[in-house]
């Protein structure tokens, strides 16, 4: 309890105030009401202010298998890789080096979800938990003027990490749309993701790192075209026919944020997690959720009705919505 002596002190001051000021009801007792506030207020903060201990950050396994199972529609891969990655990292005591995750997919297909869901089962405070932290390049690192400004970025950026882990070692930091990222600039982070136990007395071990792209995807909806094709289940796709190049193809794009990244030749990005583009099922299976999620009773006419409003592709099959489940929040309100 950080702020006890200070507290006492105050109090001290306080409670010493109504003998001194004996002959003076009314401000004494206004005095007096004061102090009680301000503990009050102190022993309030202690309670419910968020700290970096088991409290406010304890992994739920569990929660996160049934968060996946029964909010994350059409990603059987990523599930899976999601929820061995994590519970592996999350339940090892000594890990020798940060989670880093890459996840790569169409437009709306899950890649925010999946954060936020990562970041429910591991913060009480999920998303709004002071210890996640994300990071939008078009707004907070924008390609103008870069080249001038490209040692203060990744200054900036450095001690964005540093501070945020030196603050509390379990954080976590989400990097959205790798691919509008100044190509190069990711490495900088390099060291912190590292196997190094300290670095300036600071060890990044415990922190969870997700970058979240659209590069590196053209070859998901081939794979699952085929599949579909061929009349196989879509369920029986596995890893490895979806990511074999997916590292390499990453490192030679100029445009996906990991263009000739040290993080990929040093193999520091633990797993590279594919997301499918949805079809027309995952579509009415978002519909349905996102209604009731509105406190509305879920209609399957309604629903079905929106989603044969969306664009599929390719062009002759229509098989994967353009925008996964991306604008049917908005859509399901016209047609509610
Ligand atoms: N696979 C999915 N299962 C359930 N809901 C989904 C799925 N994919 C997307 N959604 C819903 O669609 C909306 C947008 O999804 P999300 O933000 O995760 O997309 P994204 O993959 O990050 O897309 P982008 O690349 O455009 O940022 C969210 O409301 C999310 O709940
Ligand atoms: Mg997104």
């Amino acid at each position: 309890m950080r702020a006890t002596y200070k507290t006492f002190f105050v109090f001290y001051v306080l409670i010493s105030n109504v003998f001194v000021n004996a002959l003076e009801p009314i401000s004494t007792t206004f005095v007096f009401g004061l102090g009680v506030a301000a503990v009050g207020r102190k022993l309030y903060n202690y309670v419910y202010d968020e700290r970096c201990n088991s409290k406010w950050i304890a992994f739920n396994s569990t929660g996160l298998e049934v968060a996946l199972d029964q909010k994350l529609f059409g990603q059987h891969v990523a599930s899976r890789v999601i929820q061995k990655a994590v519970t592996g990292f999350m339940n090892n005591k000594n890990p020798k080096k940060p989670l880093v995750l890459s996840l790569h997919g169409w437009s709306g297909t899950g890649k925010n979800l999946v954060s936020q869901l990562i970041a429910e089962n591991v913060y009480k405070e999920g998303m709004a938990s002071s210890f996640v932290h994300q990071l939008d390049f078009t707004r907070h690192f924008p390609h103008r003027g870069q080249l001038e400004n490209y040692k203060v970025k990744q200054s900036q950026l450095q001690q964005w990490v540093k501070g945020n882990v030196t603050n509390c070692p379990r954080s976590m930091f989400i990097f959205d749309e790798m691919e509008k990222m100044i190509p190069g600039l990711i490495d900088c982070i390099k060291p912190y993701l590292d196997y190094y136990e300290y670095l300036d007395g600071v060890s990044y071990r415990q922190a969870i790192f997700i970058f979240l792209s659209n590069a590196g995807i053209e070859n998901f909806a081939q794979v699952a075209l085929e599949f579909w094709k061929a009349g196989r289940d879509r369920e029986e796709i596995q890893l490895h026919d979806l990511e074999p190049d997916l590292s390499l193809s990453l490192f030679n794009n100029k445009k996906s944020g990991l263009w000739h990244s040290s993080l990929i030749e040093k193999n520091l990005v633990d797993f590279f997690v594919p997301f499918l583009p949805l079809e027309y099922r995952h579509v009415l299976l978002c519909g349905m959720a996102e209604m009731s999620a509105k406190g509305l009773e879920p209609n399957q006419d309604v629903v079905d009705k929106m989603a044969r409003d969306l664009l599929y592709f390719p062009k002759s099959e229509k098989i994967f919505s353009v925008k996964g489940c991306k604008t049917i929040g908005s859509k399901l309100d016209y047609f509610t």
